[in-house]
């Protein structure tokens, strides 16, 4: 459209895209920091990145966040034509049950009349504990579901503001910040470098399984997470694809 040529966000896409080293880059105008509105253009573009890359069967791995409850209310039953199951990505991380990924899955089931399954399992685990619990039968076929995840949905957060926002021990927050953490995504936190200094302890989907799921989608908008998107995009999978806002690009491509 003519707005989006104006603001050369076709041009930024591009450089975007070649400077994170990821597949594409999707930027919608404004900054989600400034205004509310611009999430949920996030979650529209996200549901039309969807759209494209959605096959006949899918299952969909997504992670918990303020972002990914906005993109589950933009899906619409359109996308549920396809046969979609959606799984939560990982066990709990310390989030408000609207932030949860069970939650952000189970409304994304309903929004898109498609399927869904949850996966119940605590914050942190002792190794004792996490043998027994993969054992499980339920759990241990939701952990299937997320290994055959033909797609994930995530967000990426700044490192100390989720790490407030999880209620993290102060062990584990002198930890983060020793660390200089300034992202974070599926509960990994990672400093300027991208490397990880922190990781919090739960089953279900890890950094590593990424490269092998055919689509990774990252939503993540507004000035405040230029930092932590760059961090995390470090480590992600070149298949990436990241859906951002001008306020979020334009200051990744200053820095
Ligand atoms: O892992 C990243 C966070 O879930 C992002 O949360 O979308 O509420 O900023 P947010």
């Amino acid at each position: 459209g003519l707005m989006r040529e104006l603001k050369g966000i076709d041009v930024m896409e591009l450089e975007l895209k070649h400077r994170l080293g990821i597949k594409k880059a999707i930027i919608v105008p404004g900054n989600s920091d400034v205004s509310p509105m611009v999430k949920s253009e996030l979650g529209k573009a996200c549901a039309m990145g969807m759209k494209e890359l959605l096959a006949g069967k899918n299952i969909i791995a997504v992670t918990g966040g303020s972002t990914m409850a906005t993109v589950a209310e933009e899906l619409s039953p359109e996308l549920g034509k396809k046969e979609l199951l959606f799984v939560p990505a990982r066990g709990g991380i310390g989030e408000d049950v609207q932030n949860q990924a069970n939650t952000v899955s189970s409304i994304m089931s309903k929004n898109t009349h498609s399927k869904h399954r949850v996966f119940y399992v605590p914050d942190q685990v002792s190794s004792e504990i996490y043998e027994s619990l993969i054992k499980e039968p339920d759990i241990h076929e939701v952990l299937e579901l997320i290994q055959s995840a033909s797609m994930v949905l995530h967000g990426i957060g700044d490192a100390i503001t989720m790490a407030k926002r999880r209620k993290t021990p102060s062990e584990e927050m002198k930890k983060i910040e020793d660390g200089n953490a300034v992202g974070e995504a599926f509960g990994y936190y990672f400093n300027e470098s991208g490397e990880i200094v922190h990781k919090v302890l739960t089953i279900g989907l890890q950094l590593d399984d990424l490269a092998r799921i055919p689509n990774v989608i990252a939503v993540a908008g507004g000035s405040s997470k230029a930092k932590a998107i760059k961090s995390y995009m470090k480590q992600a999978p070149s298949s990436t694809i990241l859906i951002t806002d001008e306020g979020a690009a334009r200051r990744l491509l200053k820095g």
